[in-house]
């Protein structure tokens, strides 16, 4: 779809009102297992579907066995997050065979992609519903009560679901997701987001604060504000920076960043995803000025050479990320810094491979999420560029980013021993009972001997030990 096709497809979603089967809450005697793939995004999607079909009586489970209706919130930015949820579907088709009345549907990414063939060819779905269809969910299930198979995957420029107050899946939870922009503008070339996601759009800045408001009064002391481009977030402005409305104020990511940190001091606030081409100066300083910022940003790279990241449509040259990175270290003192990185993207010669390598030598990250390049259908790079790097070169490409990124994660984490660090407790450690974990401000899981602490305590620890993925430590 190009973007022609694609602003056609949205503006298509104005003409049909959606009507919402509004309940009371009260129950319909019917269980719903939601699984959830991908990004933050989807995890945080998922509870605002929670919210939705449990206000028409939906009860949610955490044992699939006892469901009445699954959904799989899915994704596509990698083809083996699809084939993932292709295989869960064929799971579930055994479940269906032996009842009628089990429902499967698929929300999220995958929807707009597949609708056809998981639906008509293969039959694995009863239901598709993209990202900014679910205050339909509830007559699309209502649809499949009368035997039919219910579509929508009508893209909107302006659902938010700002108005829901998401289900949060862990109850007593600590930390939670705040969505405040839905949607890519950017236009990377390799990335299929912008088409299943749709045209950003920014939430209103009150209900953020609310919603982050009502979660400290829960007993949640962490909440991350979620966007594709949190930088980008901007409230009553256009894209061109105009006001929409003279007499309303304008609110950028700054401004909001500012609100959000006022609501507690001890409410955390971390944000993802930035963008090295949005992020300013401003935020950062923002940053520094609260405490309760945490001193964290993951800034995605995905190459670092300059001609790459013009295929790639990133809007920012090596150098310019380098001045990026020298804008956090200089406004913000030991701030953690994460990246994505994909190897083995069209054309990248083993020259601009280096390039890649010689800027982790540089910038050292803390930590990296990587990957190797997966075509993705419709996407600018699909159609421009010849997917040409052999599989075994993109591999090998990829080895060598992780371990040196293995190498720099640990260098890290040494840096960290003899420190003493503000820790949020999450609960126990994966590894032992005796043990309990939480997170520093630079996003490092840190393990500490469990003592009389509880969830949502703030406590101080000393590191003593460490590996490239945990901090070890004892409470001072
Ligand atoms: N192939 C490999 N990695 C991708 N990403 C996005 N699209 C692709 C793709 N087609 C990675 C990018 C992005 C992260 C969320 O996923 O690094 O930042
Ligand atoms: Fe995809 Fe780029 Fe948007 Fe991120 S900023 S979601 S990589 S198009």
């Amino acid at each position: 779809m190009n973007e022609e096709t694609l602003n056609k497809v949205i503006d298509e979603s104005k003409q049909g009102e959606v009507t919402i089967l509004k309940g009371n809450g009260a129950s319909n005697g019917k269980k719903l297992y939601i699984e959830s793939y991908g990004c933050q995004m989807n995890f945080s999607d998922s509870e605002v579907v929670a919210s939705i079909l449990t206000e028409t009586g939906y009860e949610t489970t955490r044992d699939v066995n006892e469901a009445n209706i699954v959904l799989i919130n899915t994704c596509s930015i990698r083809e083996n997050a699809e084939t993932r949820v292709r295989n869960r579907l064929v799971e579930f088709k055994g479940k269906k065979a032996k009842d009628p009345e089990f429902v499967v549907g698929i929300l999220g990414c995958m929807a707009e992609r597949l609708k056809k063939s998981l639906l008509e060819e293969e039959k694995l779905v009863d239901i598709v519903a993209g990202p900014d269809a679910y205050r339909d969910l509830p007559n699309l299930i209502e649809e499949v009560g009368t035997g039919q198979k219910a579509v929508n995957v009508l893209l909107s420029r302006d659902e938010t679901y700002a108005d829901i107050t998401p289900v949060r899946m862990d109850k007593g939870g600590v930390t939670a997701f705040v969505t405040i922009t839905r949607g890519c503008d950017n236009m990377c070339s390799f990335c299929v987001v912008p088409f299943t996601r749709g045209r950003e759009r920014s939430r209103d800045p009150q209900t953020i604060v609310k919603e982050c408001r009502d979660l400290f009064d829960m007993g949640y002391r962490e909440v991350t504000l979620l966007g594709q481009n949190v930088d980008s977030y901007r409230w009553n402005m256009t894209s061109k920076g105009e006001i929409k409305d003279v007499s309303k104020p304008t609110v950028n990511f700054a401004q909001l960043m500012e609100m959000v940190a006022k609501v507690n001091p001890d409410l955390r606030v971390r944000f993802s995803t930035s963008h090295p081409k949005d992020m300013t100066d401003d935020f950062l300083k923002v940053m520094a000025k609260y405490e309760n910022v945490c001193e964290y940003i993951h800034l995605p790279v995905q190459s670092g050479n300059t001609e790459v990241l013009q295929r790639m449509n990133r809007g920012y040259s090596r150098e310019w990320y380098l001045e990026r990175i020298d804008a956090i270290n200089r406004i913000v003192p030991d701030c953690a810094i994460s990246t994505d990185i994909i190897s083995g993207f069209c054309d990248e010669t083993e020259e601009e491979h280096r390039d890649t390598l010689s800027l982790m030598d540089e910038i050292k990250y803390d930590f990296a999420y990587m990957f190797k390049y997966s075509e993705r259908p419709k996407t600018l790079a699909e159609r421009r560029f010849d997917d040409n790097v052999p599989e075994e070169t993109k591999k090998k490409r990829l080895t060598q980013i992780i371990d040196k990124q293995m190498e720099h994660s640990l260098e890290s984490h040494q840096r960290q021993i003899g420190k003493i660090k503000k820790v949020l407790v999450e609960g126990p450690s994966k590894r032992s009972e005796e043990y309990f974990c939480g997170r520093d401000g630079r996003n490092s899981m840190v393990v500490f001997p469990k003592g009389d602490f509880k969830k949502g305590d703030y406590i101080m620890v000393k590191i003593k030990e460490c590996t490239s993925a945990t901090l070890l430590g004892e409470v001072v």
